[in-house]
């Protein structure tokens, strides 16, 4: 029986949800105060207008999914620094409405770090999909050789950007620049091999020569190509989605299949930021997450 589970990130010092209802939430990134569409909360918010006004920037949808525009309020910078324990990276506004991190995978930052730290041994991770780097960061400062693949070069300079301001430029990081299935399926055929594997495939998504991802069609071909470049005695494999029609279910049972022959904890379920104001939970992702429970302490 699946083991389904929702995490949280309790350990941000420079992000916070502060408040959310009326299908909107309010959220601080380091320095800043914004306000986003949350179509989950349905509920009343708990803090004064007044708190909900004093956000530096407001997100304003258009009609069109995920389409819509910043509106500042209050000066702010472009571009800020912000920290999760040893790692350091640039945050910004973005057209997607979203920063550069997605605080909520903190919960499993820490697990990847935990997973390579508890194995001494030298560890090569795949991160698929890898946008600005603070999975393969976590990774590296634990001590794991990483392989990085995002199709955006924009994302790979920003998640490099994000190494050197994290002060791991000595890391064993390779940035690669490439289509995720297509370079998964090319290090299968060169049998490159690895212990570690972080996914967190879009809904819809384009590779650099524009290869079109779509997550129910190319998914199920992703996930053989990585069971082929798993190494013999795997570590960890962990898998986020967002704004897919699926539930946990569906990736938990993706990753049974190709982990079903090495034994192991399986478990899934949601990642969820937790509201400072009344502590109600708003789930942003689903997850599924499998690893090798010889090393756990
Ligand atoms: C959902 S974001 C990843 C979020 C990130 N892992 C995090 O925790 O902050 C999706 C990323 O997938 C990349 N992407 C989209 N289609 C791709 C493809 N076909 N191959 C490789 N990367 C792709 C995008 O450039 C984007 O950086």
């Amino acid at each position: 029986m699946p083991n389904l589970k929702i995490l949280t990130s309790p350990d941000w010092e420079d992000y916070e949800l502060l408040d959310s209802g009326d299908h909107l939430k309010l959220e601080k990134y380091g320095p800043y105060l914004f306000v986003r569409p949350e179509p989950q909360a349905v509920w009343q918010p708990t803090f004064e207008d007044i708190h909900w006004q004093s956000a530096h920037a407001r997100f304003q949808p258009s009609r069109e999914e995920s389409g819509g525009s910043w509106k500042y309020i209050k000066p702010m910078n472009k571009s800020w620094e912000m920290r999760y324990k040893s790692l350091r990276f640039l945050a910004q506004t973005t057209a997607g409405r979203h920063f550069g991190v997605f605080p909520e995978q903190a919960a499993h930052w820490d697990w990847i770090s935990e997973r390579i730290k508890s194995a001494k041994r030298t560890i090569r991770v795949l991160n698929l999909f890898g946008y600005t780097g603070l999975a393969s960061l976590a990774a590296a400062e634990a001590g794991a050789n990483i392989t990085h693949v995002d199709a955006s070069k924009k994302a790979v300079a920003w998640a490099r950007h994000n190494q050197s301001l994290s002060k791991l430029e000595d890391r064993p990081i390779r940035w690669i620049i490439e289509d995720a299935l297509k370079f998964t399926q090319r290090e299968a055929r060169r049998q490159s091999l690895y212990d570690g594997l972080i996914l967190d495939p879009p809904k819809f998504g384009r590779g650099p020569k524009g290869e079109v991802w779509e997550f129910f069609k190319f998914f199920p071909q992703l996930m053989q190509a990585c069971h082929q470049v798993l190494a013999p005695n795997p570590l960890f494999i962990v898998i986020t989605s967002y704004a897919v029609r699926a539930s946990a279910l569906t990736l938990y049972y993706l990753l049974h299949d190709i982990t079903k022959s090495f034994g192991g904890n399986l478990e899934a379920g949601e990642l969820a930021l937790v509201e400072r104001s009344q502590g109600r939970q708003i789930s942003t992702a689903i997850f599924a997450r499998w690893w090798d429970n010889s090393y756990t302490s």
